[in-house]
């Protein structure tokens, strides 16, 4: 709910657990009040209304400007600190004195308040359109029908031709307020937009611990939590995909003030996939600010007469329940609200096969056929070709952005294996990797401009490749109508799109606008594919979790979480992964008893165990395991298809995080408590250690719950209140790498 009081000109934003207030001070800056949980027992039309104040804690500080909480900060006026948006004005005021010397251009910006409106359905930049025309029809691709209301504040720099509104878009069910802004030039010059963040956040003072992830290839989604010094903390992508260093988003609390489950935690998530950045800053005041948007760095955004650029959002909310509150809003707001098939209990994620670890490049139509029909046979519902099916790519050396079918390969075309794959029951899916050339393709013998470079410079290749330049709209049409024609010619179901690099020497005909380009042609080409074809799902991947973010999520259903599939690694990257995004979008796959990646043996209870925590795949060779052992994975699947549910759709609960005792238990749980999942990782222990048992959560205290393991054998039964004060007792010898997975449901 969205109130504006006239007489104080204050704003309030009421959502489920929490508020959002600022006002319009007497000049007509447009300054925060407060962002916080609400009481509990508000009324719903409780309203902040006082007035913006500073208490300082020294009346003789003359630098009170500089503290103003401005909604947008902006570079001009007194500023000094970090800002949220810097603009060059090629030309002077009609307020210039006689005489005054001309500076230009003058690179102050004033926002003063010019208005509001309070509108439904207003969209961001780089937002999905989640409807498409299917034959003329109008067809809902996101069935969640209910609008929400956002506000736009409008504000006009009172001496340039220059407009701007701050938009705040409400999910008051999870507690969630989209930010972004609209720029507009109103003259006849250009106007040059030298930083832009989508919103400044102004948190309580003190509130300087961070959570956040980092990593590298095959070590995503490392939580890192520390007190930020007075200063600036960046977090930032410098490439044209977030890549595996970061994933645009934080949780900011008071230290000591908040846990997995209890105190205020302020969270916030970009939806933008590539040239971001975040600035949390840590004032010596102990003022703790957040701008988010797009990274400054090597950044051009040029406004010509006329035009108007609306940015992406960050998607930002407060949390009364800790950690973990924060993440079951984004959960549930991602759920409903960002994915392709957004609405509550959307259809589940099919259980995939990727042929990927079993073949490598060693593709047949023989081969391919045997892994489908084992595939199937033990209740795989998608069938994955990775890498290799295309062009002279029969290593990693050759044939990148040639999307013809090898006939060395498949003599026939891919439609026999489509066929075979479609009559056992799966859907087909093909890997891509659509931004990118191998110098060995047809492709770039014939387009060497294509590419990123600067002339006269080395093009540096990366795994043998180079990186297709998103800024010329040719390029972005070739892709689309490479694609496009694949899925005319074969109904792929499913593509995982891959990008295997991180651009370098970033030469473009976009210029240094090419960061914003490239993702905007990546959204763009899979939003007319998803148009144009109403049933294709969407994976992202990027040489594992090198593109995961809620920019990405609104049009890919699910993501490859990492290369590395190691189970006992994988624990602390899901939970990471865990901290701001959806488990029905986290692949994760079973592989070789051995793993590739880190050569370390696991059982294949653990292997499941870990991989049933998201949406599950199944990466090994089928052809190298026996009738027994393939039993055991029809076993697991059959299970997992189960629980999936309560996985997919249900409330996420960090139990016991995986630092703590050296084990990591989480629960899923329906919204209606009627079922949930206990799933218990062990990846430390100390000889003779007593691990925890913890309380289960969301379930209904009155009711009694049996649990069941994979083979739906009861190993326990209990109350939901004792399962929600004692938990579940340690049902077997509990030692390193030892896994559990129950299925916990009333009777
Ligand atoms: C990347 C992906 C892998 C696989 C290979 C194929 O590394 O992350 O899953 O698709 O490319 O070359």
């Amino acid at each position: 709910m969205i109130h504006f009081d006239p007489s104080t000109r204050t704003f309030n934003l009421i959502l489920k657990t929490s508020f959002y207030a600022f006002q319009v001070d007497e000049t007509g800056v447009v300054v925060h009040l407060a962002h916080g949980p609400r009481p509990a027992n508000a009324p719903s039309t409780a309203q902040v209304t006082a007035k913006a104040t500073l208490f300082m804690s020294d009346e003789r500080v003359s630098f009170e400007h500089q503290l103003r909480r401005d909604e947008l900060v902006t570079f001009g006026d007194t500023t000094y600190h970090e800002v949220a948006l810097k603009v060059a004005f090629p030309s002077l005021p009609a307020s210039i004195q006689p005489g005054e010397a001309a500076h230009l251009p003058i690179r102050d910006v004033r926002l003063r308040y010019a208005g509001h409106e309070i509108v439904t359905d207003a969209r961001p930049g780089l937002s999905a359109n989640k409807t498409s025309q299917v034959s003329g029809k109008t067809c809902e691709v996101c069935a969640n029908p209910s609008e929400r209301q956002t506000l736009r504040v409008f504000l006009r720099d009172p001496a340039q031709p220059f407009r701007a509104a701050l938009c705040y878009r409400l999910t008051p069910e999870h507690d969630i307020i989209e930010r972004w802004v609209e720029l507009e030039n109103t003259g006849e010059e250009i106007i040059t937009v030298e930083a832009c963040a989508f919103a400044t956040m102004h948190l309580p003072n003190g509130a300087n611990e961070l959570t956040s992830v980092t990593g590298l290839w095959g070590r995503e989604f490392t939580t890192q939590r520390e007190a930020v010094p007075m200063g600036l903390r960046i977090l930032e992508s410098r490439m044209a995909q977030g890549g595996h260093e970061s994933s645009p988003f934080f949780f900011l609390n008071r230290p000591g003030q908040a846990w997995e489950e209890t105190g205020a935690v302020w969270f916030g998530a970009l939806e933008l996939s590539g040239g971001w950045r975040i600035a949390v800053e840590h004032l010596p005041s102990l003022d703790v600010r957040v701008h988010a948007g797009y990274n400054p760095f090597d950044f051009e955004l040029a406004l010509a007469p006329g035009q108007k650029h609306i940015t992406p959002a960050l998607a930002c909310g407060v949390s009364n329940e800790g950690w973990g509150g924060a993440s079951r809003r984004l959960h549930a707001f991602a759920r409903e609200r960002i994915l392709p098939a957004a609405k509550p209990n959307a259809p589940l994620r099919p259980v995939l096969y990727n042929s990927w670890e079993a073949t490598y490049f060693n593709l047949s139509v023989a081969g391919q056929t045997e892994l489908a029909r084992k595939a199937a046979a033990i209740g795989v519902e998608l069938f994955c070709l990775d890498d290799g099916w295309f062009g002279a790519r029969r290593n990693d050396h050759a044939g990148l952005g040639d999307w013809v079918v090898s006939r060395d390969v498949f003599p026939d075309g891919l439609a026999p294996l489509v066929a075979e794959v479609r009559k056992l029951g799966m859907k087909f899916g093909l890997w891509v990797e659509p931004e990118m050339v191998n110098p060995d393709s047809d492709l770039y013998r014939a387009h060497p401009d294509w590419i990123l470079h600067f002339a006269g410079r080395p093009r540096t290749e990366q795994r043998n490749q180079l990186v297709l330049d998103f800024g010329r709209p040719e390029v972005v049409e070739y892709i689309f109508a490479a694609l496009n024609k694949l899925c005319d010619e074969y109904q792929i179901d499913f593509f995982k799109w891959d990008m295997n690099r991180n651009p370098s020497e970033p030469g473009s005909v976009a210029g240094k606008a090419i960061w914003r380009k490239h993702t905007a042609g990546v959204y763009s080409v899979m939003d007319r594919l998803r148009a144009a074809h109403p049933e294709l799902d969407i994976q992202s991947c990027s040489g594992g979790g090198g593109r995961i973010d809620l920019g990405v999520l609104q049009r890919a259903d699910q993501v490859w979480t990492s290369d590395n599939t190691d189970a006992l690694d994988r624990i602390r990257i899901q939970e990471g992964f865990s901290l701001a995004y959806p488990a029905r979008a986290m692949e994760c796959w079973v592989t070789h008893e051995r793993n590739h990646q880190t050569h370390t043996i696991h059982t294949l209870a653990m292997r499941f165990d870990v991989a049933m925590r998201g949406a599950l795949g199944i990466g090994s060779s089928l052809n190298a395991l026996d009738e027994a052992e393939l039993a055991e994975y029809a076993s697991f699947i059959a299970f997992y298809k189960r629980i999936r549910p309560i996985v997919q759709n249900g409330e996420l609960y960090r139990l016991q995080r995986q630092e703590e005792f050296g084990a990591s238990i989480i629960q899923y749980v329906l919204a209606d408590g009627s079922e949930a999942v206990y799933s218990v990782a062990v990846s430390a222990y100390l000889m003779g250690q007593h691990l925890p048992t913890p309380p289960l959560r969301g379930l209904d205290p009155a009711a009694t719950y049996a649990a069941c393991n994979r083979t739906g054998t009861e190993v326990y039964r209990a109350s939901g209140y004792a399962l929600m004060t004692l938990g579940i007792p340690w049902l077997k010898y509990v030692n390193v790498q030892d896994t559990l997975t129950l299925h916990v449901k009333k009777v």
